[in-house]
């Protein structure tokens, strides 16, 4: 039996014995355990305690970790991501530099449909490469979970074909991945005079498609002015729901686009980004048991302001952090980064921006159950930090890497 004992953790942390979303207060309750070990077993955890009671029995494995001053975490769950892309766009972010505006680069032919033109240029193995690069390199940073979304294709064969390419890193990747249909991203340029013929094809030739072949566990629109509106985004997801995805939606990015109200309506699982949000969107989604997602790099990347975090928070909303990696809004998947400008630019506790990122980022692609905590049973998705002298100290040194080793599903990454 493949075994590995952790012993004299520092801290081991998140330590559960069942699950809730988090919300208000609970958030920032991190429970800890101080000079634990740790017991993982055929890649689950599983066992837990204080050194002082560690049972005799449990020294007889093959492998001891001697964890001094370290401290144990569960991975991030990076619950929005669009990490498959065929290249990435630098020459925008420098035409951003030097004074273009977003719009000006979306007039340009750039933006989602530079980055749909050349997916649907490129074959699926290769798409398939370089999304599993990108998995390791965030697998090396502490993520032990990804959603992945479609979108970047805009038409019947590059959307199914993105959506192939999710479903191969599914059967493949070491970590859990779960993916998303964004058909309703943007307009392709043949349907930019006719929205309510892209909007069938979604419904009627992209859909029954991706029902048929169980290509999607979940249905996104980018519910943006200028994009797809309120009452499209609900007409799309319902029929998304229609054939069992459920909704996690790009709500209130760029303005008060509705899409707060349209997850809420919906039942969604989450309303992701949150950049602009009023009284009333606050105060509906704090009501609600849809999980609000907080993008802050993409906030950072677009110098945009940042998520009011607090008034969410505080509004008793439960609230996850993802890294919404893709090549326009935030060509990063780096988690440790996220969770440092939540606490740096968006006032959350360090306690919060952990839990958010591992409990309620595990809620948010309904993953609770086996990932998100440390808790007997949970896959053994765990982060070995450096010796380090405080939980703060993460998010404090943020330009360090603070990850001595990864382990998925027991094994070293
Ligand atoms: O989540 N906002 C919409 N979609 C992406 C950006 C897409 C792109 O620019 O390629 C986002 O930020
Ligand atoms: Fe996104």
């Amino acid at each position: 039996m493949a075994a590995t004992l952790f012993t004299n953790i520092r801290q081991l942390v998140n330590i559960r014995e069942e699950d809730q979303l988090l919300r208000g207060k609970a958030l920032a309750y991190l429970p800890v355990l101080k000079n634990a070990y740790l017991m993982v077993e055929d890649g689950i955890i599983a066992a837990y305690g204080l050194m002082d009671e560690m049972p005799e029995s449990l020294t007889v494995v093959e492998e001891i970790v001697d964890a001094s001053g370290q401290m144990i975490l569960p991975c991030w769950c990076d619950s929005h991501t669009h990490l498959v892309f065929a290249a990435s766009r630098e020459e925008e972010f420098v035409d951003k530099i030097k004074g273009l505006s977003y719009a000006e680069i979306a007039a340009r032919g750039g933006g989602i449909l530079n980055s749909a033109k050349k997916l649907n240029d490129t074959s699926e193995s290769e798409l398939i490469r370089l999304a599993w690069n990108r998995i390791q390199e965030l697998i090396r940073m502490g993520t032990g979970a990804v959603e992945i979304k479609s979108g970047y294709g805009l038409s019947v064969e590059g959307e199914l074909k993105m959506l192939r390419v999710i479903k191969k890193l599914k059967e493949t990747s070491p970590i859990p991945v779960k993916a998303t249909f964004l058909g309703a991203h943007s307009y392709p340029p043949a349907y930019k005079d006719n929205h309510s013929g892209y909007i069938d094809l979604i419904k009627n030739e992209m859909l029954p498609v991706i029902a048929e072949e169980e290509l999607a566990d979940y249905i996104d629109v980018f519910c943006e002015t200028g994009f797809f509106s309120k009452e499209e985004t609900i007409d799309i997801c319902k029929a998304g729901m229609a054939h069992g995805l459920i909704p996690k939606i790009h709500a209130n990015q760029l303005h008060l686009s509705g899409g707060v109200q349209a997850g809420v309506e919906l039942g969604a699982l989450s309303v992701d980004h949150l950049e602009t949000m009023d009284e009333e969107a606050i105060r509906l989604l704090a009501a609600s048991n849809t999980i609000g997602t907080l993008l802050p790099t993409a906030a950072f990347f677009l110098r945009m302001p940042f998520q009011p975090a607090r008034q969410l928070i505080d509004a008793g909303t439960a609230i996850a952090l993802a890294s919404d990696f893709n090549p326009g809004s935030s060509p990063s998947g780096n988690m440790n980064l996220v969770i440092a400008m939540s606490c740096i630019q968006m006032k959350m506790l360090p306690e919060e921006a952990i839990n958010a990122a591992t409990v309620n980022g595990a809620f948010a692609m309904g993953l609770q159950d086996s990932l998100g905590s440390i808790t007997v049973g949970k896959k053994a998705n765990l982060i070995l930090t450096k010796p380090i002298p405080s939980l703060a100290y993460l998010p404090y040194a943020f330009g360090s890497s603070n990850i001595d080793r990864v382990m998925i599903a027991g094994e070293w990454a």
